[in-house]
């Protein structure tokens, strides 16, 4: 079942129509529905437990308190990289003994903020790192638990730059150095070695990359348990692809069944960090047109939604379907669809057939719910975007329009002495 659904040729949110929304929030403007988050989360959570596991969100993919409240309302804990996420998820509520944190430039401050609000697990991903943890931790009188983020050297096969588990890839530790990391953190007073953790991409459309990835994950993880560590978590990330335009990504029940088989043997917790698969296509991005221009050469439809809002089509040439909210009859037209911002990378769609559509008239922009207003940003001095989470019948505003008051209010102007 969509909860995105057009009736009579007018697209609603569940049982809203998607222009009463914009009538009252203003456009652009990001909207969820409460009943495909949840829908999401029964699948993933389900398949899960063929395992003895432990999903903590990637709160990076969608941030909103309100959506972190209600996934950790179902029992999930988070998977963060900052510790501005950390904050978040406090504030949203979550179990603290369920968050992992990840990243590779984890800040004194931040691994500080961490263990003084007793999280499960740092995800460490090279040595001075740990270093740095254990110090912390001493200070603070502390233990902390951390595991090892692993580097595969395993191609996921997604975009490039959603690509982490290749030696060139910055993240995690190279798999050759894995034993003589645990032996160094061994002898760290103030670090409990718990977990072995992996994550090599996202947006995965195909399995083999993961098996791949498990199974080199497994063999290190018995050679670290035959040590003699006790490594009673490991953590598979996050990665599983989500359908843009025709990817036929793997179902999670066929994932967890196939790791499954890897991991028979083990006897810790499985964590998984899933992101975009929960929330992208739980949301959609809501545009107005302003302008049909014709160059003579090519069509613009231009948008009041750009790439601070979606930055996916500039970052990564992303398809979004894009559809106008209320679909007319008559010829239909090609054009680009293409946001204000003053760069030629600012677009939302290519050469794009709509039904026709005239100034003043709404875009609905599909499968933006991950990395969507998480990557925006206030470039060429926009407010970013209001949010609005759907309930059946109702909707409610879950992040304000940001103002013009807003773009300013942390800026100061000192005595120039002109
Ligand atoms: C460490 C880690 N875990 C989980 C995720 C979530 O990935 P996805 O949204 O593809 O599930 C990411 C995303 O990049 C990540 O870096």
């Amino acid at each position: 079942m969509n909860d995105f659904i057009f009736k009579d040729n007018e697209l609603y949110c569940e049982d809203v129509p998607v222009k009463n929304i914009a009538s009252e929030a203003g456009t652009p403007f990001y909207l969820y529905s409460l009943a495909t988050l949840r829908r999401h989360f029964k699948v993933f959570d389900e398949s899960s437990k063929v395992l003895n596991s432990l999903v903590c969100y990637s709160v990076k993919a969608n941030s909103n308190i309100a959506v972190l409240n209600f996934l950790f309302k179902m029992g999930w804990g988070a998977d963060i990289v900052s510790g501005g996420e950390l904050f978040r998820a406090i504030k949203a509520g979550v179990d603290v003994n369920k968050v992992v944190y990840s990243g590779v430039g984890k800040t004194e401050g931040e691994i500080e903020f961490a263990i003084k609000s007793n999280i499960l697990m740092f995800n460490v991903e090279s040595i001075p790192e740990v270093f740095l943890i254990d110090k912390v931790a001493g200070r603070l009188g502390k233990k902390a638990k951390i595991s090892f983020r692993i580097n595969p050297n395993v191609d996921p096969k997604t975009h490039p730059y959603i690509s982490t588990g290749l030696k060139k890839n910055k993240f995690g530790i190279n798999i050759k150095h894995a034993i003589p990391a645990y032996e160094t953190a061994a002898g760290l007073s103030s670090i409990d070695i718990a977990g072995l953790d992996c994550h090599i991409g996202s947006q995965l459309t195909e399995i083999s990359p993961f098996n791949d990835a498990v199974a080199i994950v497994k063999e290190l993880l018995d050679k670290i348990m035959s040590k003699g560590f006790n490594i009673r978590y490991l953590d598979l990330g996050g990665g599983l692809g989500i359908t843009y335009e025709n990817e036929m990504p793997p179902h999670p029940s066929t994932y967890m069944n196939s790791i499954k088989n890897i991991l028979k043997d083990y006897g810790g917790t499985v964590i998984f960090e899933p992101g975009r698969l929960i929330a992208g296509n739980a949301g959609i991005f809501i545009t107005k047109i302003i302008y049909n221009k014709d160059t003579g050469s090519k069509n613009f439809i231009i948008v009041d939604g750009g790439m601070n809002d979606l930055i996916r089509p500039a970052l990564y040439e992303a398809y979004h379907e894009i559809v106008p909210v209320i679909k007319r009859v008559g010829p239909r037209i090609k054009a680009d669809i293409v946001g204000p911002i003053c760069e030629s990378a600012d677009f939302l769609g290519k050469d794009r057939v709509l039904s026709p559509v005239s100034e003043g008239d709404l875009l609905a922009v599909f499968s933006a719910g991950a990395y969507g207003f998480s990557m925006s940003s206030n470039y060429n001095s926009r407010p970013r975007s209001a949010e609005v989470l759907v309930d059946k019948d109702k909707f409610h505003i879950i992040r304000q329009r940001e103002t013009y008051e807003d773009l300013i209010g942390k800026e100061t102007v000192p005595d120039h002495n002109i």
